[in-house]
């Protein structure tokens, strides 16, 4: 198998005096959408800030592109190829949709190429590209911080919950989106709460539960087992979100 695009092993986390991740092992395969999954409280999020260095590593290793980053200070992190959506987005509701894309082009002007592509994966963002982002439905902010992730090329796009709150319409219209990006062998880890968008869009899937990892397989694997569902995220048969 050709070398994971990020391997965590054995990485403990903790936040202020609380130890919140117990030796977290977790690959994300190169061109492969990776969904990591999980309870609310089970450490996903924060696996996401320490791989990033917003969350200080205790013990263990984080490994991107074969070399060791754990510990570096998160903008090198974030030069090195890895965009981070975090839950509460980080656009700023004031700026324009345009402002915002701009502020996120780090190394110079936006690529008019580019900005093309990403209006076509939203095309919202076009139309409303004068309006001030605050205006936006949940699903088009949403649609933003994303945009404002991959407006430069990045290795490897690490997005936390990003159907949280928002209408099935809108979760449909996202689903799309990263089904484009899959096609372009972008490299994703993808944490999700929601099991129907998830498993529609997973190919590798991990489980967390209270720190740790529980289940790694392939999607079709857990997508497949409804026994497995029950017992890793407390799925009833044919109660899924
Ligand atoms: N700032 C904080 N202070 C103390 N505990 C926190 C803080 N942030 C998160 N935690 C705890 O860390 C655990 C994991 O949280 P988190 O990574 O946000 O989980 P998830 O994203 O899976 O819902 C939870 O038990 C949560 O209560
Ligand atoms: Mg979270």
């Amino acid at each position: 198998m050709a070398e994971p695009i990020l391997t965590l092993s054995g990485v403990h986390a903790d936040i202020e005096q609380y130890h919140i991740l117990h030796g977290v092992d977790l690959q994300v395969p190169r061109g492969e959408l990776t969904v990591l999954l999980g309870r609310n409280g089970a450490g996903k999020s924060t696996t996401l800030r320490t791989i990033m260095g917003l969350t200080r590593l205790r013990r263990g290793e984080v490994r991107f592109n074969g070399a060791s980053i754990s510990g570096m200070p998160t903008p090198q992190i974030a030069r090195k190829g890895i965009a981070f959506v975090p839950e509460s987005m980080g656009i700023f509701a004031l700026l324009s949709v345009r402002e915002n894309m701009s502020l996120a082009a780090s190394s110079g002007p936006i690529d008019e190429g580019r900005l093309e592509w990403v209006f076509g994966l939203f095309p919202p963002l076009k139309r409303f590209w004068n309006r001030p982002a605050g205006n936006l439905s949940g699903g088009q902010k949403q649609m933003l911080a994303i945009a404002r992730a991959i407006i430069e090329p990045r290795e490897l796009l690490l997005v936390d919950e990003p159907t949280k709150g928002l209408a099935p319409a809108i979760i449909n219209d996202l689903a799309d989106a990263f089904e484009e990006l899959k096609e372009q062998q972008a490299s994703i880890l993808l944490v999700e709460q929601n099991f129907n968008f998830s498993r529609r869009l997973g190919q590798s899937v991990a489980v967390m539960d209270d720190g740790r990892i529980v289940f790694a397989g392939q999607m079709a694997e857990l997508a497949g087992n409804e026994d497995l569902q029950q017992e890793l995220l407390g799925l009833s048969l044919g109660a899924h979100q």
